[in-house]
């Protein structure tokens, strides 16, 4: 390929396709993306920006030339060869993921022959299979996405590894995608369809694992005495295990982990195997949640009637992303004990509103603690590591704070007045490596 980069097509517009279709855009190519969504396409069209994502706004901007959004598949199909697809493939009820968007999609693609499709949404390894047999004109490839919210365009642009996932009949739809990817750096790592699909699956089941398995290291640290973020420091110095997703708290959360996790232990299932091990990890995250409850019940017995304020809703920081954040768990529990939530968050308030109605939304952190009972720090946003913490156990009613990201210097907040509970500092708790980062 000389000079003019191939034009791409992407199909769907979401936290994945928005970003893809930017990067691409900023890699050189003209990007046509492509949602069912007309205000979205809309927003998009007119340079607004959907989702919070550091870096994004300014590759849309600078890359609008290159992009285009729109509701129809024809000038999508008309415009690009290969297509990724990026629809969600959210949890149903029974815990499978749902490929209803995936089906309607290859459903549109029936009656083409000339097209790559590749999938980046999370599919169950077998998926691609069917696919390929669905529609045999159609070369299919597997690339499964392993960004992060919050670093989305920086993960994007300098991947770890790249995955490509290709039948022996699709090697050169295959070779095609890969050289998308060139420039970029990463390791591209070949491999056939189905293992592509489980090499997806796998990483995000095993980073959940880490996480797991270190909530109950600290269940135990709190009986026994000692520092959870010492003893990952001193495990995480082993090359074999590295420093990474050992950090404890209040359980994971967002679009991916509970969903992939849960989309393995049912892939599992289906197919006669009982993964015994994923069905721990799960249990672990839901009780890790609840157990900031018992925390504040140590210290105020009863929590009815006591003002409760939230720091954090979002998943993580740097992302209005709710979707299966710890904090709507935590506040449902804390309502269904009697107490009376307020929150705050600087990012996802509006998204957070609407799944939340009756929890009281502040404008600041320090709206919030006026006058509280207690606070619980739920999502790590640096700026609360930045509050003036004398000050606030002036305003709260009862300076007591469970840090449920071990994100603050607990000997500072206990010399400022605060009754402090991390999860799984018995000792001093300083605060962590990557929470002080
Ligand atoms: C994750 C994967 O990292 C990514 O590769 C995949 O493509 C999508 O899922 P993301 O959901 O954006 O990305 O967030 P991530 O930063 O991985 O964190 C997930 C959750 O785990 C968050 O709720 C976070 O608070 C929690 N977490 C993470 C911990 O509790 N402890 C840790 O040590 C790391």
């Amino acid at each position: 390929m000389t000079g003019e980069k191939a034009p791409i097509g992407v199909i769907g517009v979401g936290w994945v396709g928005l970003v893809t279709a930017a990067c691409f855009a900023e890699l050189g190519h003209p990007v046509v993306a492509r949602d069912i969504v007309p205000a979205k396409v809309e927003a998009l069209s007119r340079g607004e920006t959907t989702i919070h994502e550091p870096g994004l706004d300014d590759l849309l901007r600078r890359n609008a030339g290159r992009l285009t959004f729109t509701t129809e598949m024809d000038g999508l199909l008309d415009a690009a060869q290969v297509l990724f697809v990026c629809v969600d493939t959210p949890p149903t009820y029974s815990g499978d993921a749902d490929l209803s968007r995936v089906r309607s999609v290859v459903e549109e693609l029936r009656a083409d022959g000339d097209h790559v499709l590749a999938m980046k949404s999370t599919v169950p390894a077998g998926t691609g299979e069917s696919i390929r047999r669905d529609l045999p004109g159609l070369a299919y490839v597997s690339c499964p996405e392993f960004l992060r919210e919050g670093s989305a365009v920086e993960d994007f642009l300098h991947p770890d590894r790249v995955v490509i996932g290709a039948g022996p009949g699709d090697d050169g739809a295959g070779a095609a995608v890969a050289r998308l990817y060139e420039p970029l750096g990463g390791e591209i790592v070949r491999t056939d369809v189905a293992s592509a699909e489980m090499i997806k699956l796998a990483s995000n089941a095993f980073l959940a694992t880490k996480i797991s398995f270190v909530n109950e290291i600290a269940n135990v640290c709190e009986e026994v005495g000692a520092d959870v973020g010492e003893v990952a420091r001193g495990m995480g110095l082993d090359e074999r295990i590295g420093p990474s997703f050992l950090q404890a708290g209040i359980g994971y959360g967002g679009s991916c982990f509970p969903k992939d996790v849960s989309a393995l232990k049912m892939l599992a299932g289906n197919t006669g195997y009982h993964f015994q091990l994923l069905n721990a990890v799960i249990e672990v995250n839901e009780l890790q949640k609840r157990r900031v409850v018992g925390k504040l019940e140590k210290h105020l017995g009863s929590l009815l009637g006591k003002r409760v304020a939230l720091l954090g809703l979002a998943f993580k920081p740097n992302t209005d992303d709710m979707r299966e954040a710890s904090s709507l768990v935590l506040a449902a529990r804390l309502q269904g004990e009697g107490a009376e939530v307020v929150a705050y968050d600087p990012v996802a308030k509006e998204r957070a509103a609407e799944l939340l109605p009756t929890v009281e939304m502040s404008a600041s952190a320090l709206d919030a603690l006026d006058g509280a009972d207690a606070a619980v720090l739920v999502t790590e946003w640096p700026e609360f590591a930045e509050l003036d913490w004398a000050e606030v156990a002036n305003r709260m009613a009862r300076p007591l704070i469970v840090d449920g990201r071990n994100f603050l210097d607990a000997k500072a907040l206990r010399s400022a007045g605060f009754e402090y509970e991390g999860i799984g500092r018995a000792g001093e708790g300083s605060p962590s490596p990557a929470a002080a980062d």
